[in-house]
């Protein structure tokens, strides 16, 4: 896949490429990209091509991500999401891969869950508590690590965000969660769009 050509993103890559080769731990690796995506999510030709992507999530169940990038040697992948205004996805988790979910345009809301229950993983039945709840505005990175359980809300306007996940999706199973029942559903995640990221 090639590199977008979009000049701000395109030096995220090499930034990204450069922290893999180093061997740091995953902790220290995700911490550092989450710092250098500051500058990208405040580029000017970033927010002016994020106004012509399609809407990508209406809400349960049609969640959809463009893919703009997967790096061929270390596997990392560009994503983006524009939420429709007022929508609320599942409870789920991105997998045990980690995530970055930065903010481009608009406002969410993030609720976090975490699990009280000894059932198995991928198994149940998951008994949840809600740990956390935050908000989110332009510029603002919410670190995923792996197997993080949450809740997106969009705010009161679509919101644009950039993300970048550490494996494409489809190549690694994600759980959603039924709070009432407990049940855990595995899937492969959103479906991609592939989408070239350039300026506009
Ligand atoms: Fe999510």
């Amino acid at each position: 896949m090639e590199k977008p050509q979009l000049p701000a993103a395109l030096k995220f890559v090499e930034q990204i490429r450069a922290l893999y080769i180093q061997n740091l731990d995953t902790d220290i690796l995700w911490d550092k990209i989450r710092f250098a995506m500051g500058p990208l999510l405040a580029d000017k030709e970033l927010k002016k091509s994020s106004k012509t992507w399609p809407l990508t999530v209406e809400g349960v169940p049609k969640v959809k991500n463009l893919l703009f990038y997967e790096d061929p040697d270390f596997g990392f992948v560009f994503n983006a999401t524009v939420r429709k205004a007022n929508s609320v996805t599942s409870v789920h988790d991105h997998g045990d891969v980690w995530t970055l979910y930065g903010l481009i345009e608009g406002h969410e809301t993030m609720y976090r869950y975490s699990r009280i229950d000894e059932a198995p993983k991928d198994v149940g039945p998951a008994k949840l508590k809600q740990v956390g709840c935050h908000s989110l505005g332009p510029g603002d990175v919410d670190s995923v690590p792996p197997g993080d359980i949450h809740q997106e809300h969009g705010g009161a306007e679509n919101s644009m965000a950039f993300i970048v996940r550490a494996q494409k999706a489809g190549t690694f199973k994600q759980r959603t969660y039924n709070l009432e029942t407990g049940e855990i559903k595995l899937n492969d995640g959103p479906i991609l769009i592939p989408h070239a990221l350039s300026a506009v």
